[in-house]
């Protein structure tokens, strides 16, 4: 038996949190990262990134001494593998990350050890997975380890409590397989675990994302058709919710993060010919915030101002996280077609522009005061908590491109 009990390769959103979770269930953890930032983060003792209660857990996790962080693979009886699996420019899916994962492992692996696959992946991946690891291991049968795909469906901002208490799908190569890794989902999951093979699992995470993705377009492909009809879409949504089967989701400025607006992709990629609900679905939330930009130049063109201010940056609600958010591609795009335009930006979960907005001159982070007291014109693309409680008598003297029909509940 090795000194490790879990071996985490990838420390992000999904990794960290898995690693703590484990280690604060008693598992001896080792979570392992290729950068060097992220490693030294951790082994001074402070979270990466944004999360309710994470730095709390890290805490905890430490103070069992059951947590150990490096940039190195080392042998344990099991592995978790929680790279990132993007798409690339043509849109088809990366499992670059997860072979080289693989091939990491591979090195340490014995007989009789367990790999987890909890990367979203393009069915097939898991397979490929375990071709990958006994490829390079000629003292190795088939059979000789278990695989398994346990997809994770946690939600950034409520990640410590989901992690514990989803419901998990656990797909194995072979029926042990999955019994052998359901086992260490069942040291800290008290939801049910729900065992079947590593294909099936991994349809079943991409079909989540691609449902979700879908009926976000429908709501955003409707928002898009009041708009044009001179409908308020959020009363009609509001309405129509009233029916006792329709359920329409909300609209916002476009679909972002690296889960719904990727994965579908995987799946389109898959069955080309038989994804077009799916793909269409995807270019109607990809055309959104082109709509919205079109919506601010117009309200900027009226008003005959020259600066706006734009609330939030973040893919989503109180989170730090930018990674394929709308409310960046429509800042981006604002200021490089509008160089005579100021752009105001308050975002409060980062201290700093990322990267694609830093160079334009013509693009400032400022406090959400600063944006409110200056600007007439006031996007709003994030609905965080803290733009919630913004004083209606402040909002009612504005010009509002509210995308996400936060004010409309404040009855603005
Ligand atoms: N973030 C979410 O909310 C979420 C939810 C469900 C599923 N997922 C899926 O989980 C997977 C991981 O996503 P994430 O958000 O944690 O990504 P992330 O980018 O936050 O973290 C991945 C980490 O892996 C590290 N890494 C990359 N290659 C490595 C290697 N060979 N060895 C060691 N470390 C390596 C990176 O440096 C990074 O820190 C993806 O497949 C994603 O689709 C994410």
């Amino acid at each position: 038996m090795s000194e490790v009990d879990v071996c985490v390769v990838g420390l992000g959103y999904i990794g960290l949190p898995t690693s703590l979770v484990l280690a604060t269930s008693g598992s001896n953890v080792h979570g392992v990262d290729i950068s060097d930032t992220v490693v030294e983060q951790l082994n001074a003792g402070q979270a990466t990134f944004e999360e309710p209660g994470l730095q709390e857990c890290l805490d905890a996790a430490i103070a069992t001494n059951n947590l150990s962080v490096s940039n190195r693979t080392v042998p344990a009886s099991t592995y978790i593998i929680a790279v990132p699996t993007p798409i690339g420019s043509d849109r088809s899916p990366d499992i670059s990350y997860v072979l080289a994962a693989a091939a990491q492992i591979a090195v340490h692996i014995q007989s009789g050890s367990l790999v987890i696959l909890e990367s979203t992946s393009p069915v097939g991946t898991t397979e490929a997975v375990a071709k990958a690891i006994y490829s390079s291991r000629d003292d190795l049968d088939p059979g000789d380890i278990f695989l398994a795909h346990c997809p994770e469906r946690v939600i950034p901002g409520h990640m410590l409590h989901e992690i514990t208490t989803n419901d998990r799908v656990v797909g194995g190569l072979s029926f042990e397989d999955a019994e052998k890794a359901a086992d260490l989902y069942r040291t800290f999951c008290t939801g049910s675990i729900h065992l079947t093979d590593a294909r099936t699992a991994e349809l079943t995470k991409l079909a989540e994302n691609s449902f979700r993705d879908v009926n976000i377009a429908f709501a955003n492909e409707l928002s898009m058709l009041a708009d044009e009809l001179g409908v308020d879409a959020w009363d009609v949504i509001s309405l129509a919710n009233k029916h006792p089967r329709v359920n329409i989701l909300q609209p916002g400025p476009g679909v972002g993060g690296h889960c719904i607006a990727v994965d579908p992709w995987f799946l389109i990629s898959s069955a080309p010919s038989t994804t077009e609900l799916i793909r269409a679905a995807r270019n109607v939330n990809d055309s959104k915030p082109l709509f919205v930009n079109r919506q601010i130049v117009q309200e900027v063109k009226s008003s005959g101002r020259n600066s706006v201010a734009i609330l939030g940056l973040a893919f989503k609600a109180n989170v730090d996280d930018l990674r394929g958010s709308p409310a960046v591609e429509i800042v981006e795009r604002l200021a490089l077609e509008n160089t005579d335009l100021m752009i105001h930006v308050a975002e409060p979960f980062v201290s700093e522009l990322p990267e694609r907005l830093g160079g334009f001159p013509n693009v400032r982070l400022e406090s959400l005061e600063s944006c409110l007291d200056r600007e007439e014109i006031v996007v709003l693309l994030v609905d965080h908590d803290q733009f919630k409680n913004i004083d209606s008598t402040v909002l009612s003297t504005k010009r509002l491109i509210d995308t996400r029909g936060l004010w409309r509940e404040l009855n603005v």
